[in-house]
């Protein structure tokens, strides 16, 4: 059934084998600030809730078919060989040939493109009914891109860089490679592209000239900042990109009120959320889908991924939490290491040296130093002396350890696991725990102490 002429189709051309960036990764795999190239055109250019999406892929198809299975609402076509843009958005065809209205075509490689440039794009398009509407930019040195070829102000054609002469390489303004199209003679069209350019390739921007001579509208729409639309081909270019992205997310944490002593140095992802009033220190990494509370205090060299925190929690210099929860008022570090699935309580404190891995420390509990703590339950208030290991792995098999509330561990202990200490129990410092301690007992596990006496005296 065709679809009304107002429906919206999303298409990104992403089989390019990104030469440039000398990697075995697709580029539009590659990351920026937590997500990688596709997934933030795909989130700006979902906003405008499109009828479909279309990925097309090609080199490296098999990566980029996985990275994007979580998104059923995407399909990908694939084009072998790689021909040229012009041939790419023709393998398009079949899965849009029975639908009509606007096309826009993004490229997976040009991250920053925000929503409103592209709302803003489509409705041009559609005001003034053009075919082909080319959103432009312009720099200095536009080097590298197509350039933009005006006769009494109108767009003629767009020239390749590499094609271009001394005088059109001058030009300032130049193509984005995203457009908004009019499906219904876009095929047609797309069939006339020739190849005959320094690449030999079917170039999609010759639908500039193809519309002209065939008296169809063609329009352009400029953004007002170049990087908006400034494309990834080169690991200085992702890094460049990843300095500009960085430095708009502490503007934006700044804005909701995060102090940031040292902006230049915080790596915060896309994803990331820190509540007003948190402090974060220099040299701090926010990673993936990490939440961080309010009145929070990070302090430098700290890497956290992937974790939520909760109010007034004090991570110190150079710890590490990983794919966690940390509760309010907890105290970690310095140099904590915080391993997946750990559930930190409220009020706990984990010191220095300190490492824990699916391992839940109830609320107020304390291992401040030295310890490592490993598929263990520990609950409220239990003092885990310095030193204290679960031994949870046999050498085949991973075993549970469980603390009950109150429980002291003494310094140096070892918890045989699986073992259980009661509520309310101690356990000796140095002892090897192999059995469970009922609650409220002293454990003492260790050899007993022998006094030579006198013993240094007949030595010599
Ligand atoms: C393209 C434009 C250029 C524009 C620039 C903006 C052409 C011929 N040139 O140049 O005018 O200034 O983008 O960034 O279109 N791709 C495919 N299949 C192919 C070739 C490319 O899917 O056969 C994909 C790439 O993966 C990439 C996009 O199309 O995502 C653009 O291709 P790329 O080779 O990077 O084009 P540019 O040389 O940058
Ligand atoms: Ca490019």
């Amino acid at each position: 059934m065709p679809s009304p002429t107002n429906s919206l189709h999303l298409v990104i051309l992403a089989a390019g084998k990104g030469t440039r960036m000398k990697s075995q990764r697709p580029k539009v795999l590659h990351r920026l600030a937590g997500r990688t190239l596709i997934d933030h055109v795909l989130a700006s250019a979902s906003t405008l809730s499109p009828e479909t999406i279309t990925v097309v892929v090609g080199h490296q198809a098999d990566q980029l078919r996985a990275a994007l299975a979580p998104r059923p609402d995407v399909r990908l076509v694939v084009q072998e060989p790689q021909l040229g843009t012009g041939h790419a958005l023709l393998m398009v065809e079949p899965v849009l040939e029975t639908c009509s209205g606007t096309v826009v075509l993004l490229s997976g490689d040009v991250p920053l493109l925000r929503a409103d440039t592209l709302r803003a794009l489509v409705s041009h398009h559609r005001e003034t009914g053009a075919a082909l509407t080319v959103l432009t930019a312009t720099l200095e040195d536009a080097a590298g891109y197509g350039r933009i070829v005006r006769e009494g102000g109108r767009i003629v054609r767009i020239v390749e860089h590499r094609d271009a002469s001394d005088e059109e390489r001058r030009l300032t303004e130049f193509n984005s490679g995203i457009y908004a199209m009019d499906l219904a003679p876009l095929f047609d069209a797309l069939r006339s592209i020739a190849t005959s350019n320094s690449q030999g390739e079917y170039y999609l921007p010759d639908l500039v000239t193809i519309y002209r001579d065939r008296g169809l509208r063609v329009e352009t729409v400029s953004v007002d900042s170049a990087t908006e639309v400034r494309g990834v081909n080169s690991q200085a270019e992702l890094a460049g990109m990843a300095a500009l992205v960085r430095e708009r997310r502490a503007v934006e944490l700044m804005e909701s009120g995060v102090t940031v002593v040292d902006p230049a140095t915080l790596y915060a992802d896309m994803d990331v959320e820190v509540g007003p009033d948190t402090v974060l220190h220099p040299f701090v990494t926010l990673e993936g889908r990490t939440r961080i509370g309010a009145g929070c205090e990070i302090r430098s060299g700290v890497r956290i991924k992937d974790t939520v925190i909760g109010d007034e929690v004090l991570v110190r210099d150079h710890s590490v939490v990983d794919s966690s929860s940390v509760a309010d008022g907890a105290l970690i570090g310095p140099f904590s290491h915080i391993r997946p699935d750990t559930e930190v309580g409220e009020q706990a404190h984990i010191g220095n040296f300190v490492e824990l891995k699916k391992t839940k420390l109830g609320k107020g509990s304390k291992a401040n130093h030295l310890a490592y703590l490993g598929d263990a339950t520990i609950g409220t208030g239990v003092n885990v002396g310095a030193g204290t290991i679960t031994c949870n792995y046999d050498g085949k098999k991973k075993h549970q350890t469980i603390i009950g509330d109150g429980a002291f561990i003494g310094s140096d202990t070892q918890l045989i696991a699986p073992v259980k200490v009661g509520e309310g129990a101690y356990v000796a410092a140095g002892s090897s725990i192999t059995s469970d301690v009922p609650p409220k007992a002293l454990a003492i596990a260790r050899a007993r102490q022998v006094n030579k006496d006198g013993w240094a005296d007949g030595k010599e």
